[in-house]
């Protein structure tokens, strides 16, 4: 039961904000860092602390973040923010929605995308311990340009927030900031939120107001400290956007580095919160693990490449390649210089070599499509080896056809097979042919006409060029080796 009204808590989450600083098309909440909107760093956060209600509040783009937050967090409940503009407005929109709700209210910024649920924890904790009517997250910055400065009391009390615009000299100097994430007993804010005017520099319905009212009131408001700083950081603009980047994958590069696997180089290596990587695991420099990719233990990956959604499996190796929803078997090799798309399936201890294309390919185990090849809308069984410069011609202009290889095919070099074709197993094909018809098992399958020599050609029909010069040094040593023959008999 949640008659502890200590311990309920409701999450409000900002995010109807337009961004206008990031100067995008995109919301700036559902900007990417870490392969994740920034809104969606946010409400996977509040999640962990189990709130009984999560309301994010939306009004730019509605839509979008709405459709975005629904997959993200299906629980939460969107409400949509009027024209009247600012944070404060934002929270008394969601509040009309927890109309019913008494308890502690965390309002998050969803623009505010490192902050760990410890952190929030430990703010939670402070909150209730003070039975504070608020608390407000502050951090210390070194700059802290645009952010809302903390202005304390002569007795060390946080005394209101002042933004940045409407900041006076010796208040623009404060270095202690608001990071736009706070607790609130619901009933005293519901109370103050009310009486928040416009006349700032902004025109806005600023909630850090409320900071003022409650102290007016006679109520507690803390401030907790952020123990890491970089943490607080708030995303407006694209340099933000890059910084909150980084932060967030030396965090997530940490993790897999304690979790055994060896990254050799942090700065150029980026992994999504989404993908996994084994015990063992070796990331070589410029790689980009990205999406729901899991790397099973030993593989090594890199360097120079980027896997979107693969699963690759253990001991298997990828240099300087390109994969997207591709399956890598245990042991295979790929690279360097592949590129495979989505729906190739790469067996266990199979090949896919130096620039080599490959789309819906299903490659069986220990198949090896060595180099130069495109393999597209192709099943290759076990065993099979294309020769250099295979191609799967799957496309007729009208449709896309497959072409089926059995097990334990050798290929020519500079194949090409005319899909819809199938190759029986065991079946061989010979150098340049051109395969439009099904291969029975066991074959060999010719299709080139027999080499036809034309003597004295070049010399004939080009003369005067290095060619025919060419050609016509080579017949007079071979007449002048000729004739020293004939003498020696
Ligand atoms: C805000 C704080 C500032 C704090 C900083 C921390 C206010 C008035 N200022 O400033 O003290 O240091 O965050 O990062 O709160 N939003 C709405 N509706 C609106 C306006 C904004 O939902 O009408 C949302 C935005 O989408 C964003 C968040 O609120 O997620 C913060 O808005 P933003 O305009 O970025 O505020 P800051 O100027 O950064
Ligand atoms: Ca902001």
């Amino acid at each position: 039961m949640s008659d502890n009204i200590d311990a309920r808590l409701a999450v409000i989450v900002l995010a109807a904000g337009q961004g206008t600083r990031m100067r995008s098309s995109l919301p700036k909440v559902l900007h990417r860092i870490g392969g994740r909107s920034l809104v969606g760093h946010v409400l996977e956060t509040a999640r962990a602390l189990s709130p009984e209600r999560t309301v994010v509040v939306v009004r730019h783009e509605r839509d979008l973040v709405a459709e975005a937050i629904a997959e993200a967090a299906p629980d939460t409940i969107v409400v949509d923010q009027d024209d009247i503009p600012g944070t404060g407005r934002a929270v008394e929109m969601a509040l009309a929605d927890l109309a019913d709700y008494e308890g502690d209210v965390l309002v998050l910024s969803g623009d505010v995308p490192l902050l760990e649920t410890g952190t929030l924890q430990e703010l939670l904790r402070a909150h209730r311990e003070r039975r504070a009517a608020a608390t407000v997250l502050s951090a210390t910055v070194d700059d802290a340009t645009g952010y809302g400065r903390v202005i304390r009391d002569d007795a060390g009390g946080v005394a209101r927030i002042v933004e940045h615009k409407d900041a006076d000299e010796a208040e623009i100097a404060v270095s202690e900031i608001n990071a736009g994430v706070y607790v609130f007993q619901a009933s005293p804010l519901r109370e103050q939120i009310a009486r928040v005017g416009t006349a700032n520099a902004q025109g806005e319905k600023y909630l850090t107001d409320v900071v003022r009212l409650l102290r007016e009131a006679q109520l507690t408001v803390a401030a907790a400290s952020a123990p890491d700083a970089a943490a607080a950081l708030g995303v407006n603009d694209r340099v933000q956007l890059s910084e909150a980047a980084r932060i967030l994958n030396a965090r997530t590069v940490r993790r897999w580095q304690l979790e055994g696997a060896t990254i050799l180089d942090p700065a150029t290596t980026w992994i999504d919160v989404t993908a996994t990587l084994a015990p063992d695991v070796t990331v070589l420099p410029g790689t980009q693990i990205l999406r729901a990719t899991t790397v099973a233990a030993g593989a090594v990956i890199g360097p120079d490449t980027s896997l979107v959604d693969c699963e690759v499996g253990e001991g298997a190796t990828v240099r300087r390649s390109d994969a997207t929803l591709a399956v890598i078997g245990a042991g295979a090799t790929v690279g360097p210089f592949a590129y495979l798309r989505p729906g190739t399936q790469l067996g266990a201890d199979g090949k896919i070599g130096t620039f080599v294309e490959t789309k819906n390919a299903v490659i069986g185990e220990g198949s090896k499509v060595p180099h130069l090849s495109y393999v597209g809308d192709a099943t290759l069984g076990r065993g099979v080896n294309l020769g250099a410069g295979a191609i799967t011609a799957n496309y007729d202009d009208l449709a896309k056809h497959r072409t089926e290889i059995g097990d334990e095919v050798h290929a020519g070099s500079h194949n090409v097979f005319v899909a819809p074709v199938r190759i029986g197993d065991g079946a061989k094909t010979g150098a340049g042919a051109v395969i439009r018809k099904d291969v029975p098992a066991g074959a060999l399958a010719l299709s080139v006409a027999p080499q036809r020599n034309v003597e004295g050609w070049v010399e004939k029909n080009r003369p005067g060029t290095a060619a025919a010069d060419a050609a016509a040094a080579a017949r007079s040593a071979q007449e002048a080796d000729n004739g020293a023959q004939e003498e020696d008999r």
